[in-house]
C-alpha cells in the first residue's frame, strides 16, 4: 500500500490525475469511477486536460461503483446525474461505454445486481477510483459487509445518510435508505486502486484502514490485501498517522 500525503485537496487531485493519465495511454482504458466530493477535483482535471490537450475518451470504458435505489435515473442527486454533470458531459466519452447500476426501480433490483456483476466481470478495471466514508465504507459497503461480497443491495447506515444529507437540502429524510453497490470482492478485482481521502472527518477512518485490524468492521481495511493500492491524503485526513510519505 503506497500512502502519499499531500498539502491540500488540489495536490491530491493532481496526484490522482497523474495515475489516471498513465492508464489513459492504453488502447482501451477501463476506468472504475466513484461519486461524492472526493473525486471531483480529479474529474475537473480530466475535463481540463481533454479541452487543453485533446486527450480523447472515445475508447474509454467506465464502470461506476454504486447508485441510490428509488431515485429516478435523472434525479438531480442520482449518481447517473452526478457523473454526467461532473465528468461525462465535459469529455468525449460515448454514453454506451459508461456503466452505472440502474437503481430507479425497487422491483427487479436483485436481477440488476446479477446483471451488473456479470457485465463488470467481462472487463478488467485498469484503475479504480475510491473515496472512503467516515465509517470506513468503500462504495456503499458498510461495516459488516463480507469481504467476498459481489454487487448487492445495501441498507444505508445512519452515519452515511447523515453525511450525504448535505446533498439533499440537509434533510436526512430525503436521503434514500437503500443503494445498489459493487461488493468488496468486485472492487478488489481491479488491477490498480487509488483511494482519495481529504478533511479531518476522514482521519479516523483513514487510521482504521491503514493501522487497524483487517476486518469487516472497517471495510476499507480489505485494501491492504491488494497489491497495487495508492492512498492519497491531505494533511487533515492523515493527521493520526504520524508519517510523511511512505511505501508500506
Ligand atoms: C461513492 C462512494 C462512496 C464515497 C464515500 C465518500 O460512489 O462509493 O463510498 O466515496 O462515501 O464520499 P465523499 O467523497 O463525498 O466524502
Amino acid at each position: 500500500m503506497k500512502i502519499i500525503i499531500c498539502k491540500n485537496y488540489e495536490e491530491v487531485s493532481r496526484e490522482a490525475f497523474k495515475l489516471v493519465k498513465e492508464v489513459l495511454q492504453k488502447d482501451r482504458p477501463i476506468l472504475g469511477l466513484a461519486t461524492g466530493s472526493s473525486p471531483v477535483g480529479l474529474y475537473k482535471k480530466m475535463i481540463a486536460d481533454h479541452h487543453r490537450n485533446g486527450t480523447s475518451y472515445q475508447s474509454v470504458i467506465t464502470f461506476n461503483l454504486d447508485e441510490y435505489i428509488g431515485l429516478p435515473q435523472k434525479h438531480e442527486q442520482s449518481y447517473y446525474s452526478f457523473m454526467h454533470e461532473n465528468l461525462f458531459d465535459g469529455i468525449d466519452i460515448k454514453e454506451e461505454n459508461t456503466h452505472i447500476p440502474f437503481g430507479e426501480n425497487k422491483e427487479g433490483i436483485e436481477e440488476e445486481c446479477l446483471r451488473y456483476e456479470e457485465e463488470l466481470k467481462q472487463y478488467e478495471i485498469d484503475v479504480q477510483i475510491l473515496g472512503i466514508g467516515s465509517d470506513g465504507h468503500i462504495a456503499f459497503n458498510e461495516p459488516g459487509t463480507p469481504f467476498d461480497s459481489l454487487t448487492h443491495v445495501v441498507k444505508l447506515e445512519g452515519q452515511t445518510r447523515k453525511d450525504n444529507a448535505r446533498f439533499f437540502d440537509d434533510n436526512i429524510h430525503l436521503v434514500p435508505t437503500h443503494a445498489i453497490t459493487q461488493g468488496l470482492e468486485s472492487i478488489m478485482r481491479a488491477k490498480k486502486i487509488v483511494l482519495i481521502a481529504t478533511g479531518e472527518n476522514k482521519a479516523d477512518a483513514v487510521y482504521a484502514m491503514i493501522r487497524g485490524e483487517i476486518n469487516i468492521d472497517c471495510p476499507a481495511s480489505i485494501l491492504r490485501k491488494h497489491e497495487d493500492v495508492t492512498i492519497l491524503l491531505d494533511e487533515a485526513a492523515a493527521k493520526r498517522l504520524e508519517i510523511n510519505e511512505t511505501n508500506e
